[in-house]
């Protein structure tokens, strides 16, 4: 259980969750990591803790490399529970540590734990502290994804620590990028965008903007969950997906995302994967029954057009789709073609409250489509038209 260097006295000793399986209703099929880094300098310095039932690991791998009784200063970056679990342990066995974070990180670790007698040095954006021969400079990044999240860079090093940012839940044997599965890593970035920063797009391209403005010089990555990016070329391949899918550009693609009870809803959105099919648009099609909600939205930022069909039950949505319609609306993803569609008994027009949903997000949209118990072959005709309305949407 041994700190592993990953720079001249710069160490990781975070902790690996091999077995994690759901972290807050996200899908984790890789397991995920909470990663914390030791710098060893005049000003010994720790950044983040970790989840709270693996602080035995973490203490291990700091007791590795130095004792606690010298740590002057823990970094909390964010105070989010998976970073920040730890830290009142770390702080009994070194309470000479002064906590550096910002104010809103200060009111979050007040609330969450027993603070007394924690000394802090409250950083603002943009400021910096010597911790010897290197410095520390902090970003703060609020509502990415939280009001205390912030970014530290050491510039002496050119390393950013951005915890949450950039990060993925992906556990594997490896520590960083160049010795992973680069394709799990790139599509676990990707799910941990849609599912964790989709709401805060535009703090995600005004932090971009910023850390351009301040000119900072990026060769290493070293995020708090998954693989380390290290290199200009990792480090420019993940700023520039960053900047991508916060800017809302997608791949074109058609997602259609549904449940049947029956099999009329399924039948639908069969014949809507036949209309993108002939039109040449690569298509995914997904059963709610099947496949887990944040599954469903890692594809996201790939997609262009986004359907969404309904069983009507008992005179409302099915409760799956009206789970996942609650998801889309939390996560707010921007500039998509919306269709809602799905079948009904007895009652129509449930299906206006996904449209409503799609109104609320601002897509452009075609009028929602529902039909009584099984399509028949002219209703899949009426259909398939309502399809390519929606594919020629400007
Ligand atoms: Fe990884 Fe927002 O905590």
């Amino acid at each position: 259980m041994n700190g592993v260097e990953i720079k001249p006295g710069i160490y990781w000793v975070g902790v690996k969750d091999w077995n994690l399986t759901e972290f807050h209703g996200y899908s984790t099929p890789y397991g995920s990591t909470y990663n914390s880094y030791l710098i060893m300098d005049d000003k010994i310095t720790l950044v983040d803790g970790v989840k709270h039932y693996l602080t035995e690991e973490q203490v291990a791998r700091i007791k590795s490399v130095t004792d606690f009784s010298k740590i002057d200063y823990i970094v909390v970056n964010h105070v989010e529970m998976d970073h920040s679990g730890s830290i009142p342990q770390l702080m009994k066995l070194a309470p000479q540590a002064k906590i550096i974070t910002n104010s809103a990180g200060k009111m979050a670790l007040e609330a969450h734990f027993d603070t007394t007698g924690w000394e802090y040095e409250i950083i603002k954006m943009g400021d910096s502290i010597s911790i010897g021969k290197r410095s520390l400079t902090f970003m703060t990044t609020p509502m990415l994804h939280w009001p205390d999240s912030m970014m530290t860079y050491v510039k002496e090093e050119k390393l950013l620590l951005p915890n949450d940012g950039f990060g993925q839940h992906y556990c594997c044997d490896a520590l960083f990028v160049k010795d992973a599965r680069k394709d799990i890593v790139l599509k676990e970035a990707q799910s941990y965008f849609a599912n964790i920063l989709y709401p805060y797009v535009a703090q995600a391209e005004k932090a971009l903007q910023t850390a351009a403005s301040l000119g900072l010089d990026i060769e290493m990555i070293a995020p708090s969950h998954g693989l380390i990016w290290s290199g200009k070329e990792e480090v420019e391949t993940i700023l520039g997906l960053y900047d991508r899918w916060a800017s809302g550009k997608n791949d074109g693609k058609a997602i259609i995302v549904y449940d049947t009870m029956w099999g009329a809803t399924a039948k639908l959105a069969a014949t809507a994967m036949g209309v993108f099919q002939d039109a040449g648009i690569p298509v995914m099609k997904y059963c709610l029954k099947d496949k887990q909600t944040s599954e469903i939205i890692a594809a996201f930022p790939e997609a262009e057009y986004v359907l969404i069909g309904n069983p009507t039950l008992n005179n409302q949505l099915f409760p799956r789709v009206a789970g996942f319609v609650t998801y889309v609306r939390g996560l707010a993803p921007k500039n998509k073609k919306g269709l809602a569609f799905g079948s009904y008994g007895w009652k129509p027009g449930v299906v206006n409250q996904i449209q409503d949903v799609f109104n609320e997000l601002g897509w452009q949209t075609v009028a929602p489509f529902d039909e009584k118990y099984t399509p028949k072959s002219d209703v899949l005709e009426r259909f398939k038209e309502r399809v390519k309305e929606l594919i020629a949407l400007k």
